[in-house]
């Protein structure tokens, strides 16, 4: 028998508070849903390490929490070792993708790093996922928004790729 591999994805934002934890938790409930929980293992990460330790912002988990959502996962930094242990690492915006790519210790783990909004199938005015941090109400509900709709295409994408 043999036992199929999980496919690791790892969410990156600036500090791990807002977008990527609410990435991590989108993208778990679609798994979840579509029975696939034990195919994939799902996290996130920030690239700025001040918010370590912290649950997701206030207003993130409230926003959330009207969707459906508990956020409920502990901010953390990226480090290089992320790229030997995730397959996708995915980045909220072109700063983060930039600077993902620089952290990449080869070629081919730099090509694990993609961009979010590359799988949006209904938002595709977009080309990120705005930083919520200094925004208002309706900044967190465009976040979960696009993320929705980007989490969905990145998993049919998946799915349909390997
Ligand atoms: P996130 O939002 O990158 O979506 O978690 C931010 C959270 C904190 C800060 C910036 C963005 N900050 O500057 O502390």
């Amino acid at each position: 028998m043999t036992t199929k591999k999980k496919h690791k994805i790892l969410f990156v934002c600036l500090g791990n508070i807002c977008r990527s934890p609410a990435a991590q938790a989108v993208m778990q409930q679609i798994v979840d849903e579509a029975g696939a929980s034990a195919d994939f293992y799902i996290d996130s990460a920030g690239l700025y390490s001040g918010h370590a330790g912290q649950l997701p912002d206030r207003r993130m988990r409230v926003h959330a929490n009207r969707r459906g959502y508990t956020l409920d996962h502990r901010a953390r930094p990226v480090h290089t070792s992320d790229f030997f242990d995730f397959d996708t690492i995915v980045a909220m915006d072109g700063s983060n993708y930039r600077q993902l790519c620089q952290m990449a210790p080869s070629p081919e783990d730099e090509r694990k790093v993609v961009r979010m909004m590359d799988f949006c199938r209904v938002a595709t005015r977009y080309d990120h996922v705005p930083d919520p941090y200094y925004e208002g109400a309706e900044g967190f509900e465009l976040v979960l928004d696009l993320l929705q709709d980007a989490c969905r295409g990145l998993f049919e994408e998946i799915n349909n790729n390997g």
